[in-house]
């Protein structure tokens, strides 16, 4: 026996770890990408692996409605006049439980998290998403006296105040920043730095400085004990100046602390329906008014219309994809310049191309299930999420070759297609050119049902499994404890 066990007390080790996730996100109460689906599942994930996890999320009105609440604290923060309530809750499902700052001047707005109905940002978000890194240190430093983190686990920009805050008390808990997306910085004007009750050396190229303004996501890739992105490939890539949005110099400073992660599925939330393709594919053609044709192949894409999708790329190559003999069909909202291109499309080919501009999440389903081809033509794509769900309902997913699209989908070669690894087809360049190649190919392989249906076996049955993920991040976690 040794001296924890006499003294009444278990191993170390056995004492599970207490990690707080800190994000603006989770789905299906608050999503705009995937992130809302990693919060869903990875904090879970953990809980299985037999960490003792709970969140720390901004008091939205969808959260709140969701679960009744019972106050832990109410703290006086630098952010408001008024003390700030924090509630725990119990989420319906399998969610672990969730700090949340109920703060309803800051968080209960029409709009979305980041944005009001018109779509411009709101223009307290700097304060918005300071108290929500403010109230996961104060957390840290035994806010709530039941319940106190080791490790503090902040994702994107909204938390990255997050490891500022807890270097600024010393250090309270140990801290992790994930990168989800790194063209999304939390970047403001140097005169909102005194509104943060940051230590003001903070203020500087080693610290919050960003260009002369005010960089959340800089705070939270300098002041992190580790950090880590979604994917090896993105890791490697936003370390050079092509991919680092201005960051990669700090990134390749920190190249040390720094990995990538890939994230996983959850097979209970993405699960193709039983019946299979031709149904599916069917019903899709139906509610799209395209032509029902078993036999002409069928693209999807379900996006947001940024940049960074791509999706010009791919408008550039519908003619040529139609020509093909091909189907197309888009969800996605986002840049108005492309969603009136993919209106004009359907207007100049009604039958053989559809859009519907908006967020839906069971048409999402219903294109994952009908579609034979997913296209991810991203210009970077630090995980992605569609290509994932893309092979679990037998879409073979088309991607450029960059981010976790290349650690994740397997190009058809010839060499790929005899071995029976092949998943999907890349293409290299952003161009519409590449695109259509790649896509010629996926057409011309459709032509061979035998071959194409070997390819969708092999599609459905890979395993991206947040288990996976969940060891990754514990064995760091446990590194930083020591
Ligand atoms: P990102 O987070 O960069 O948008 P991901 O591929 O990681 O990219 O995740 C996107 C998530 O959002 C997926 O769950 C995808 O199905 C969903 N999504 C994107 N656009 C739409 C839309 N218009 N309607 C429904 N779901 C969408
Ligand atoms: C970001 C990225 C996407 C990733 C998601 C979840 O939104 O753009 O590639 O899959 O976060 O990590």
């Amino acid at each position: 026996m040794d001296q924890a066990e006499r003294a009444g007390r278990p191993h170390a080790e056995l004492i599970p770890l207490r990690v707080l996730h800190v994000a603006a996100e989770l789905y299906p109460w608050v999503k705009t990408g995937g992130l809302g689906d990693v919060i869903a599942a990875l904090p879970s994930a953990l809980s299985a692996e037999g960490a003792d996890v709970r969140l720390c999320l901004p008091g939205f009105s969808t959260l709140l409605d969701a679960a009744r609440e019972h106050e832990v604290a109410r703290l006086a923060t630098p952010f408001a006049v008024e003390r700030v309530r924090i509630g725990l809750v119990e989420l319906p499902g399998v969610h672990p439980p969730a700090y949340i700052v109920d703060h309803p001047a800051f968080f209960d707005r029409p709009g979305g998290p980041y944005g009001g109905p018109d779509g411009g940002e709101f223009a307290d978000n700097h304060r918005r998403f300071a108290l929500l890194g403010w109230v996961a240190a104060a957390l840290a430093a035994g806010a709530d006296p039941a319940w106190r983190p080791a490790i503090v686990h902040a994702h994107d920009w909204h938390a990255g105040l997050a490891p500022a805050y807890l270097r600024a008390r010393g250090g309270a808990a140990k801290s992790i920043f994930t990168v989800h997306n790194l063209a999304y910085q939390g970047f403001f004007g140097a005169d909102i730095f005194g509104e943060l009750a940051l230590p003001r050396e903070f203020f500087a190229m080693e610290g919050v400085e960003f260009y002369g303004g005010v960089s959340f996501l800089k705070a939270g890739l300098y002041y992190a004990d580790r950090l880590t992105t979604v994917s090896s490939t993105y890791a490697t890539e936003i370390q050079t100046p092509r991919y680092g949005m201005n960051l990669d110099g700090l990134l390749r400073a920190r190249s040390a602390v720094l990995s990538g992660i890939l994230n996983g599925v959850d097979p209970e939330v993405w699960r193709p329906a039983a019946g299979g393709k031709a149904p599916a594919k069917a019903a899709l053609q139906r509610r799209f008014g395209l032509a029902e044709d078993p036999s002409a192949p069928l693209f999807g894409a379900i996006t947001r219309l940024t940049p960074q999708k791509g999706m010009d790329l791919l408008l550039a190559a519908l003619p040529g994809l139609t020509g093909l003999g091909a189907q197309f069909v888009l969800l996605g909202t986002g840049d108005r310049g492309l969603e009136q291109g993919f209106a004009s499309a359907a207007g100049r080919e009604p039958g053989r191309v559809a859009a519907e501009l908006g967020y839906d999440e069971d048409l999402s389903r219903l294109i994952l299930a009908g579609a034979d081809v997913i296209a991810v033509p991203s210009r970077f794509e630090p995980c992605g999420l569609t290509q994932l769900y893309a092979l679990r309902f037998g879409a073979l997913p088309l991607v450029r070759r960059t981010g976790g699209l290349a650690d994740t989908v397997v190009d058809a070669t010839p060499e790929t297609l005899a071995d029976g690894t092949a998943t999907g087809f890349a293409f290299e360049d952003e161009s519409a050119a590449d695109l259509l190649a790649a896509a010629a190919r996926a057409v011309a392989l459709y032509r061979d049902q035998a071959a194409w249906r070997r390819m969708t076996r092999r599609a459905t049955t890979r395993d991206f499994s947040w288990q996976a993920a969940a060891r990754q991040y514990l064995a760091l976690y446990r590194g930083l404890i020591g």
